[in-house]
């Protein structure tokens, strides 16, 4: 082996119960739910060369260019977790990441990026170890958690389950396993169309907005939410209550703005945009009675959730009435990964 190339592409998620507390390496303190999208996603490839020596040196470029801020998020990764990646050893690492999403969007999918990383890293290590065996997607989701929490969820499609709870006998906080074989099938059908309310750089990380919900004063009351939230959603993945999906999704959504809002200090993601967007998808449910809700990341876009029987509807909800609250119009149109 002088030169190697291998590359991946792993997808966005969205969850519907919400991870927000952690503890530990990457540890939830709650479990979560999402669904595993399609067309917001990262294409990673690594070339790796041998260098004759026993260390391992990379370069990460992002779209072409070098990425100081990710470099140095991957080299921490690497070696912080280094009992993980022996393999590399002895190898310069070339890694060019892209994602499919417009840089205007102001979607920084760390989920997408960190688990495509992840998937060709095993691929690099089969390739070394002369392994022809097809990747541990239970490993891929491990080591994915161990970069960013929510990148556990997207290396299985569908839907996704991280976190111990009771009714899931092989779940795991260490990584996320599979939803899909009891998914029923109007759920597998559903689009995430995502409101770009503004591309701008969130002003609370992730990481900080996570940190801030230790000695909150209503963590304790949230994550007992978030676990029971998480065993009526499986009940409703099964049974295909799109009614009771509707009100878990939007509840979780807006838990976790309101842990942002009254944690010490206390902080905003959404915008008045946000606000408005959220009316008039309640208004209009209640008036076509098509099942369409929202849900929210940890940022002011919205994501607005419905089965593809009323696509048609949908979008043209969207289009007379969204889309004038999003920034230059935008809005990103996913769809769940099969
Ligand atoms: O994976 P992180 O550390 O970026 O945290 C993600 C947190 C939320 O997106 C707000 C919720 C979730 O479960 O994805």
């Amino acid at each position: 082996m002088n030169e190697i190339s291998v590359s991946a592409q792993s997808p966005s998620n969205i969850a519907i119960v919400k991870y927000w507390g952690k503890h530990g390496n990457q540890l939830p303190n709650n479990p979560s739910i999402s669904f595993t999208l399609s067309r917001c996603h990262t294409d990673t490839q690594i070339k790796a060369k041998q260098n004759g020596t026993d260390k391992y040196s990379m370069r990460f470029l992002f779209e072409g260019k070098d990425s100081p801020k990710f470099q140095e998020k991957i080299e921490k990764y690497l070696v912080d977790n280094q009992q993980y990646f022996g393999f590399l050893k002895g190898l310069d690492l070339e890694i060019e990441s892209s994602n499919s999403f417009p840089h205007s969007s102001g979607i920084a999918s760390s989920a997408a990026s960190m688990s495509a990383l992840v998937l060709c890293l095993l691929k690099i290590e089969k390739i070394v170890n002369q392994d022809v065996t097809s990747i541990d997607m239970r490993k891929a989701s491990f080591l994915s958690r161990l970069a960013s929490g929510s990148a556990a969820r997207s290396v299985f499609p569908i839907m996704s389950l991280w976190g111990a709870t009771p009714s899931v006998t092989d779940s795991s906080d260490d990584y996320a396993v599979p939803l899909a074989d009891i998914v029923n099938p109007v759920f597998k059908t559903y689009h995430d169309s995502i409101l770009i309310v503004s591309n701008k750089e969130k002003s609370v990380s992730s990481r900080v907005g996570h940190s801030l919900m230790n000695g909150h004063p209503l963590a304790e009351q949230r994550y007992k939410t978030a676990r029971e939230n998480t065993e009526r959603l499986l009940k409703v993945l099964k049974n295909g209550d799109v009614d009771e999906f509707i009100t878990i999704a939007e509840a979780e959504a807006s838990q976790l703005h309101e842990m942002m809002a009254t944690s010490t200090p206390p902080y905003k993601l959404m915008e008045p945009n946000t606000l408005k967007i959220i009316e008039l998808v309640k208004v209009f449910r209640q008036e076509s009675k098509v099942p369409a809700c929202f849900t929210l990341d940890a940022g002011p876009n919205v994501h607005l959730l419905y089965p593809d029987a009323f696509d048609k509807q949908v979008k043209q909800f969207i289009k007379e009435n969204l889309l004038q609250y999003c920034r230059d119009n935008q809005c990103i149109d996913d769809i769940v990964q099969q």
